[in-house]
């Protein structure tokens, strides 16, 4: 018998007819995903309805997947499958090559086939990333009060900040597992509140992996949410500008910094630490930022951690939307080529946080599934969840797989955004914007 191995999983693949098929099995089941009734087409089969189901089907095998029998588990496995008290199944027991999963569209009425083994952990990151945009949208009509309230030097506004920021950080603080959601946030022209909203969430949870005590992570979160805050003094036409800006006009924009420092130096009670930040969060540690040129030591981690997460927001998010970096190119720029502007520590730190696969990467996988990722693993950052692409379901019901859960599969690249075909792109609908939130900060 001549065995085949899979470089990727390193798996073995038989035909093993239907009813040979017994509980831990990992599966695969030669069809379409449309039409058969399984959330997956590869599973562990785990309970007797599975298998009664796959006899079901009326085909002649299912692939099983063995791993290389390196381990006794493994080798005891292939020997249930292979043994001489199987003698049929031995006898229809073929190698055979991984099959493309097939994305062709299709008239199929299977469109509406309710997915019976839909996966607990897709069932619960549904629920939370529905309750996490919820929340954003809520969250961002008031980041947009709050900022405009500031312009005009509102007491008042401060305030609601400052309770606001309260409640996420003591949410954040008292949450160890609040997982990261990539958000859909597509509202156009209002990038300044978008942009604010982002920067202060994903400062937040990068203060927080630093340990920094609670105060401290107070004043990030203030500041991050009025870092940019000078912007809304700049025209609006040359935030948006898409072509490469006149030296007047970079020299009007890179004036925000201390037009942010006069609106918030006119509310008397306004922090001393948030104003640092947003006066400084474009100094750069070799001294070539602006607008003091500040080096090294000279700006604090509180600034430190702002600017690496302004910069990221930016590379993402730019005007220019054929000139956003995906998450995943930007976090390998940050650390390859801001090496002496930015922490290095706190940018390892911050890739770790996100995982190696950000929320928002597109993703190919070993088995040649096309998903997006939506959120990332809290204990392993090469397994995130993938939202996969299959033309056959409508995209709010595609498949989410989590890879910590999936162990046969792995990411084998990424890919930008605007080399998808242009059907993968509609559907899987990379956000415009990459935006975060995180799951435990605030309520619907
Ligand atoms: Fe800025």
């Amino acid at each position: 018998m001549i065995l085949q191995r899979n470089k990727q999983s390193k798996l073995r693949r038989f035909r093993v007819p239907p009813d040979k098929i017994r509980k831990g099995m990992l599966v695969e089941i030669p069809l379409p995903w449309f039409r058969h009734p399984f959330w997956l087409s590869r599973f562990v089969v785990k309970k007797d309805s599975q298998i009664e189901k796959i006899r079901q089907l009326d085909i002649p095998f299912v692939f099983v997947l063995v791993s290389e029998p390196h381990e006794k588990e493994e080798v005891k496995k292939e020997q249930e499958i292979l043994s001489g008290k199987d003698a049929q199944a031995e006898k229809q027991v073929q190698p055979e090559e991984l099959p493309s999963i097939d994305t062709s569209p299709t008239n199929s009425t299977s469109h509406h086939l309710e997915k019976e083994e839909m996966s607990s952990s897709a069932k619960l990151y549904f629920i939370r990333q529905q309750k996490c945009q919820k929340v954003y949208e809520k969250t961002i009509n008031e980041v947009k009060t709050l900022l405009n309230g500031l312009l005009f030097f509102s007491e008042e506004s401060l305030h609601d900040a400052q309770n606001m920021m309260k409640n996420m950080v003591d949410t954040l603080i008292s949450d160890p597992n609040a997982m990261l959601f990539l958000i859909n946030a597509k509202k156009k022209q209002e990038e300044v509140f978008h942009h604010a909203l982002n920067t202060c969430i994903l400062s937040l949870i990068l203060a927080r992996a630093d340990n920094l005590p609670p105060e401290d992570i107070f004043t990030i979160g203030l500041g991050a949410l009025f870092h940019d805050i000078g912007k809304l003094r700049v025209p609006k036409s040359l935030l948006l500008k898409t072509h490469p800006l006149t030296k007047s006009e970079k020299a009007l924009l890179q004036l925000h910094p201390q037009f942010g420092l006069e609106i918030v130096s006119k509310i008397a009670s306004f922090p001393e630490g948030p104003k640092r930040i947003i006066g400084e969060h474009h100094e750069t540690l070799d001294g070539k930022g602006y607008p003091r040129g500040l080096k090294g030591d000279e700006i604090r981690v509180k600034t430190r951690i702002v600017s690496i997460v302004n910069i990221y927001d930016n590379l993402c998010n730019p005007p220019a939307l054929e000139k956003a970096m995906t998450p995943y190119h930007a976090l390998a720029f940050m650390y390859k080529k801001l090496g002496e502007k930015l922490d290095r520590r706190l940018v390892e730190l911050f890739i770790r946080l996100l995982g190696v696969y950000p929320p928002g990467t597109i993703v190919k996988l070993s088995n040649g599934s096309i998903g997006i990722v939506v959120s990332k693993s809290s204990t392993s950052p090469h397994k995130p969840s993938v939202m996969l692409y299959n033309p056959d379901v409508p995209p709010s019901k595609a498949p989410v797989i989590s890879l910590e859960e999936e162990t046969s599969l792995d990411i084998e690249q990424t890919i930008n955004p605007s080399s998808l075909p242009q059907e993968i792109f509609a559907y899987l609908n990379p956000p415009l914007r990459i935006a975060y939130m995180v799951d435990s900060l605030g309520k619907e």
